[in-house]
């Protein structure tokens, strides 16, 4: 149920990746709470206009910002231009790719492709909108999207979990960092989660093992994420900082 108090009101909050998935139900769950919404995508534009309309169904105001995270001038520029035009109070990392394979078969690029999209994109993203989010000052928010995975490990995905484990160690540095100025850093490590990503990367006979060891036994909905994210950006989690929330039905405890 998502939380839909308006103790967002006058924030601007940048989500990469909001297109899709994830992202879209993190813009709508924000813009739920008051958030004017930038909405970041890669490719899809068609997608990201999608989700602005859930948004304005929402009774929220969204804009698109269209720039690939992996490309640090591209996204030093774009995050920039939200924090010129529209002030910038919270940062969700939420853009991520997964490029699976096992540790002996993994190419080079495809290795770099995957950090170089979560670990790097994320720490580009947020070194971009540091300058903004410190005006916001308590209500400076930064949420990284990590992974189960970051904590667990999991065969067939070195270079996502690497990454999604870099995350943590980001999170926590900068929620460190950033602390004296009242601007808080978490992490969320979302489990199994239904979004084109598991659609694309999990046969069907594998998705029965995986929910049959969910003590919760379903897959997640992005919303689940979401309302965790949309607690985090609020005044109610001012005390909390440089914490890792799992929200995976259990799977990993
Ligand atoms: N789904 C899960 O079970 C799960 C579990 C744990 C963690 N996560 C994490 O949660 C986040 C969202 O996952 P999801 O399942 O919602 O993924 P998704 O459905 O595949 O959507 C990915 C989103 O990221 C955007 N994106 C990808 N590469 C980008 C880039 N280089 N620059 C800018 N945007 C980029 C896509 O934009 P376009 O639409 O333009 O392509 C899209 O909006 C990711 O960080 C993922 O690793 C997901």
């Amino acid at each position: 149920m998502a939380i839909q108090d308006k103790a967002l009101d006058g924030c601007t909050a940048l989500v990469t990746g909001g297109s899709r998935g994830i992202g879209r139900a993190i813009c709508v769950a924000l813009a739920a709470r008051g958030a004017k919404v930038a909405i970041n995508y890669r490719s899809r534009e068609d997608a990201a206009q999608q989700t602005a309309e859930l948004v304005a169904k929402a009774g929220g105001t969204a804009v698109l910002a269209g720039f690939d995270i992996g490309d640090a001038e591209a996204a030093t520029a774009g995050v920039a231009a939200v924090g010129k035009e529209h002030g910038l109070h919270i940062l969700v990392n939420n853009a991520g790719i997964a490029i699976n394979g096992l540790i002996m078969r993994v190419k080079p690029a495809d290795w770099e492709q995957v950090i170089g999209v979560n670990l790097t994109g994320s720490f580009t993203c947020s070194k971009a909108a540091i300058r903004h989010i410190l005006k916001a000052k308590e209500k400076g928010r930064i949420i990284n999207l990590s992974s189960v995975v970051g904590e667990s490990g999991n065969p067939g995905q070195a270079a996502y979990s690497a990454a999604k484990a870099g995350i943590l160690g980001m999170t926590k540095s900068m929620a460190k960092e950033f602390a004296s100025r009242g601007i808080t850093v978490n992490a969320i490590t979302p489990g199994f989660i239904a979004t084109d990503m598991t659609d694309e990367h999990l046969p069907e006979e594998q998705r029965e093992a995986l929910v049959s060891s969910i003590p919760l036994a379903r897959i997640g909905e992005p919303e689940a994420v979401a309302d965790a994210v949309a607690f985090l950006a609020g005044p109610e989690a001012s005390y909390i900082t440089g914490h890792v929330l799992r929200v995976n039905g259990g799977l990993l405890m």
